[in-house]
């Protein structure tokens, strides 16, 4: 990460550098699609006791928390579904207001969804090591986004990246703990009494630290020290 405060992020990018990044950001949209029709829409499509009981573990806690579950998957699903637009350096170049505006409402919904999750957590019935690795996985939320923020109010456009690169990462870690939890072949390695109070953890833990090794090569590619720099113009001249 470059200390020097940047204001802008670069201009060009070729179409073979871009096509890339659209695809990845085109699958993860999709999947993220795919969660909210899947998990999301069928607790505003019934809304009844029976409907808010979780079909994989039976308890009922989610009816007498229906508020705050409401509120919390509204706020996830809009995070979930804003977050990876703004990654788009054509959208934020042509439509800088509208990623402003769009931003906003990111951190805010982090922010509604995290205190839901908090509240969620603190009275789940699903046993303290579950509810203990919610409640972290929310707090690895706020402080990933208020970090984005921070850094943008600061004017460090390439430190907001880097970190909402890793709030992103912690958005989607429902849905990876889903994708681990629900399907094979992740759901078949652990016993079911193990299996989500495992993957809370690693549903963020791990892309997380995937994340920030590719963050730290890039930084290091672009960063190299003068001497190094000079030694390979030599070898290259
Ligand atoms: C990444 C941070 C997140 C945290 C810490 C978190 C936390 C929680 C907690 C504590 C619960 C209640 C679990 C229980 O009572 O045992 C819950 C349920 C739920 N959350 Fe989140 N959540 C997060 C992200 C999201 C996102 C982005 C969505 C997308 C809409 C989402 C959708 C849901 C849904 C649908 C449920 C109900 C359970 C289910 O049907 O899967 N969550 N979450």
């Amino acid at each position: 990460m470059s200390s020097s405060a940047q204001t802008a992020a670069p201009m060009s990018s070729s179409s073979s550098d871009r096509w890339p990044k659209v695809l990845a950001l085109t699958i993860v949209l999709l999947i993220a699609a795919g969660f909210v029709l899947r998990y999301v829409f069928r607790y505003y499509l019934h809304f009844n006791e029976a409907a808010f009981t979780d079909p994989m573990r039976g308890a009922a806690n989610y009816w007498r928390m229906r508020g705050w579950l409401l509120l919390h998957i509204t706020s996830g699903m809009l995070a979930l579904l804003i977050g990876p637009w703004q990654f788009s350096r054509r959208l934020r170049q042509r439509y800088l207001q509208l990623h402003r505006v769009s931003g906003r409402i990111y951190v805010i919904a982090v922010l509604c969804g995290c205190a839901a999750a908090f509240r969620l957590a603190a009275g789940t019935t699903f046993g303290k090591a579950w509810g203990v690795g919610l409640a972290c996985l929310a707090f690895a939320w706020a402080t990933t986004t208020l970090m984005a923020y921070y850094a943008v109010r600061q004017r460090q456009i390439s430190i907001h990246r880097e970190w909402m690169i890793r709030s992103y990462v912690v958005t989607f870690a429902f849905v990876t703990f889903r994708v681990f939890n629900d399907y094979p072949p992740m759901m078949n390695w652990l016993p079911e009494a193990d299996r989500s109070n495992t993957y809370v953890w690693v549903c963020w833990a791990i892309p997380l630290l995937i994340t920030e090794v590719i963050l730290q090569l890039v930084r290091m590619k672009g960063a190299k020290p003068a001497g190094v720099r000079a030694k390979q113009g030599v070898a290259h001249s």
